[in-house]
């Protein structure tokens, strides 16, 4: 008997391919069933071939007949200790850091502090539809150790690291440049590759870093290439005129990280958003991934991301909320900023585009090819979408012409209450919801 085998039924959506290469990129099973055992999606098709097949004694069917069912959302930065000051007003980016975020921070020195805000934060994630991160803890190990303690209970994929800052910061936020990269391999001695933990060495950004800490933060990364590396680079023009003054030898704030060793195939950069061609260049050629924050560039006034410019690059775009820079835990934020930002530039990002960076897209950037996919062999974290969340969104979706046209109605009116329930590896993260209408309204392509 094979026990623990959950059946999801409803209309099943994700990616095949990018969507540049057109209709067959997107796929749709209106009455789908999707099959998971052991974490794993083990079958995916129409409810009436399989049902036959799978749906025995030892089976638990979840029926969502009218929502969508669709592989998780990636959030590829945020920040685990700002969920204490997101939503604080401040001038600028260099502002909000002096008077929000490294106070609330030095409160991470108490391990009790970093399990609960852990915990907490793991639960906003799941209530998001957030199924995989990529997050910063604070410069104390135990901040990413309570972080990763937490996540590997709820079997989450999730890349963390400790914040590497030895100088232009608060006396009570500094390690030592040999320190603070010691700190890092002892926590990624114990953490990387257990489960589906990853460890970001995590210099926080280059302002805040000696010379003698990137260089053996980049150490670390030339000895230990399976590690990931995270920072965040051009997000705001006094933070780069900073930069540019502390390390004149380097060409630009990117040439610094590209100096020391930190960009590679497992490096993720926040904002990327002042860039010239040449760090576009070095950023596609060393694989580097950017994770763009929309919603963090608009609240904190930093700048306007260049999509087209970063696409002819060919850069890896994923999105992220970069909270508490960003103002909220949701994707769909994300997504609805991300085209936003795109329409003051005079360019366009449609639904499918912006979806895909936000799942699969940034899964393959990842290199998590397991993920973002309902594809049989995939790690079963799944959102179910109720496409009735609310009276205006039940109204719009139900007039949906296409599946883009629902997908971006959905991007742009979006919430946290219309994720219904979100299953990591298998298993139900939300108390199970109120049956769903089973009137199809859900719109085909
Ligand atoms: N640059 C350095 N630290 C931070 C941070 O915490 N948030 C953002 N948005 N940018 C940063
Ligand atoms: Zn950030």
């Amino acid at each position: 008997m094979i026990v623990g085998r959950r059946l999801l039924r409803g209309t099943l959506f994700d990616f095949v391919t990018d969507p540049s290469g057109g209709a067959g990129a997107v796929r749709l099973v209106q009455d789908g069933l999707l099959v998971i055992e052991a974490g794993r999606v083990v079958a995916h098709g129409e409810y009436v071939v399989l049902a036959p097949r799978w749906l025995d004694a030892t089976a638990t069917l979840d029926d969502h007949r009218g929502s969508l069912i669709a592989p998780g959302f990636i959030d590829a930065h945020l920040h685990l200790p700002q969920i204490d000051v997101i939503a604080s007003p401040a001038p600028g980016l260099l502002s909000w850091l002096e008077r929000y975020t490294f106070p609330a921070e030095a409160g991470y020195a108490d391990p009790a502090r970093c399990a609960e805000s852990a915990t907490f934060f793991l639960d906003e994630l799941a209530r998001q539809g957030t199924t995989s991160a990529c997050v910063y803890g604070t410069v104390h190990p135990q901040s990413v150790q309570a972080l990763f303690e937490a996540a590997l209970a709820r079997d989450l994929r999730l890349v963390a690291g400790k914040c590497l800052m030895d100088v232009n910061c608060p006396e009570n936020l500094r390690d030592t440049a040999a320190g603070g990269v010691q700190d890092s391999a002892d926590l990624a001695a114990r953490w990387h590759g257990r489960g589906r933990l990853g460890y970001a060495i995590t210099p926080r950004f280059a302002a805040t870093s000696s010379r003698a800490q990137l260089a053996a933060a980049g150490e670390l990364a030339r000895a230990q290439p399976q590690l990931y590396v995270q920072s965040h680079v051009a997000e705001n023009l006094d933070e780069v005129r900073w930069v540019a003054e502390l390390f004149p030898e380097a060409r630009s704030y990117l040439d610094v990280y590209e100096r020391y060793g930190l960009l590679n195939r497992h490096s993720i950069y926040a904002h990327c958003i002042h860039f010239d061609a040449a760090d576009r260049a070095c950023m596609a050629a060393r694989g580097a991934v950017a994770a763009v924050c929309p919603t963090s560039n608009l609240f904190l006034g930093s700048g306007l991301f260049d999509f087209a410019a970063a696409a002819a690059a060919g850069m890896a775009v994923t999105l992220a909320t970069d909270v508490g820079g960003g103002q909220s835990f949701s994707m769909f934020s994300a997504m609805r900023s991300a085209h936003e930002v795109a329409r003051l530039r005079g360019q366009a990002l449609d639904a499918f585009r912006l979806w895909y960076w936000a799942t699969r897209g940034a899964a393959l950037a990842l290199g998590w090819p397991q993920v973002g996919t309902l594809e049989p062999g995939a790690e079963a974290d799944v959102i179910v979408l109720n496409l009735r969340a609310t009276p205006l969104l039940a109204r719009r979706t139900a007039r949906a012409g296409s599946l883009e046209e629902l997908l971006f109605a959905l991007l742009v009116l979006g919430d946290d209450r219309v994720i219904a329930q979100t299953y990591i590896a298998g298993q139900p993260m939300k108390p199970a919801a109120a049956p769903t209408p089973t009137a199809a309204n859900t719109a085909t392509s």
